[in-house]
């Protein structure tokens, strides 16, 4: 066949099966890519997904600092398995003010997306300080310095500056109020008013229940918010997409 006979040239040259190989990729390779500049967002916003406030932005720090996501994902991947331990599936939105994201690529440890709200402030004192006292077989090392280390949020809302030149909307209130929401967050006696009506939902509470805040309040805090900001009771994926 003639058109057979003409393709027998190319796959006989390897320089000419480079070519057109290179050329096939490209033109592939646009197709996809191109198509994502010139959409605006990506992510799919979802109800009830907020900015991290001062408090458990800082705690999400210690998170990186200590290397928690060396041990733990934060990411719940669509498979039954995963879903009845963990609960429902990770949404992109639900991690799209994370920068850097925190999904992680192993798991000694479980995944974290979904633990908010799954035990109490006392059981995670109580595990980080000495992971083995609540989980004997435990194979987590111990993060007891944490309630030592008093932090007052002095470089806050510099990190919320740094968080809102990658596209984190927060605006020049939080920003203002980036000290004041801090120190009311870990105090349940404080005017924390503000505080809800910035970053709904937030929980206010003593969370190491020690005098001051303590890197351990803002880890805690961190812990408690992740995976609760959507309400899946009334979610349901925007079937029009
Ligand atoms: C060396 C690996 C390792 C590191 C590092 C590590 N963990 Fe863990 N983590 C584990 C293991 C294993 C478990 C399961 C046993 C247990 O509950 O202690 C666990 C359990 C947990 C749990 C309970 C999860 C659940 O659903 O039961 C939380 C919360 C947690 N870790 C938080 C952290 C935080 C926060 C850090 C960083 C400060 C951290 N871990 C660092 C290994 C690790």
């Amino acid at each position: 066949m003639a058109f057979l006979d003409k393709h027998k040239v190319i796959e006989r040259s390897p320089t000419l099966l480079l070519i057109f190989s290179f050329l096939v990729v490209t033109i592939g390779g646009l197709v996809e890519i191109v198509p994502l500049f010139y959409l605006e967002n990506t992510i799919e916003k979802v109800k009830g997904v907020r900015p991290y406030s001062p408090l458990e932005l800082t705690g999400r720090d210690i998170y990186v600092r200590e290397g928690c996501y060396v041990c733990h994902s934060q990411m719940i991947r669509p498979m039954r398995d995963e879903v009845e331990r963990y609960g429902h599936y990770s949404l992109a939105a639900e991690s799209m003010y994370d920068h850097p994201f925190q999904w992680g690529s192993k798991r000694t440890g479980p995944d974290l997306a979904r633990v908010g709200g799954r035990y109490s402030d006392d059981w995670h004192v109580a595990h980080l300080v000495n992971p083995q006292s609540v989980v004997p077989e435990s194979v987590m090392p111990r993060y007891d310095f944490l309630l030592n280390r008093m932090i007052d949020g002095e470089y806050v809302d510099d990190l919320m500056e740094t968080h809102r030149m990658v596209g984190v909307p927060y605006d020049d209130e939080m920003i203002a109020q980036a000290h004041a929401d801090f120190a009311a967050q870990a105090d349940p006696d404080s005017d924390y008013d503000g505080l809800l009506e910035r970053y709904p939902g937030a929980q206010v509470r003593n969370f190491d229940r020690q005098p001051g805040i303590s890197e351990m309040d803002a880890l805690v805090a961190y812990l408690q918010v992740l995976g609760t900001m959507v309400d899946f009771s009334t979610f349901t994926p925007d079937a029009s997409r």
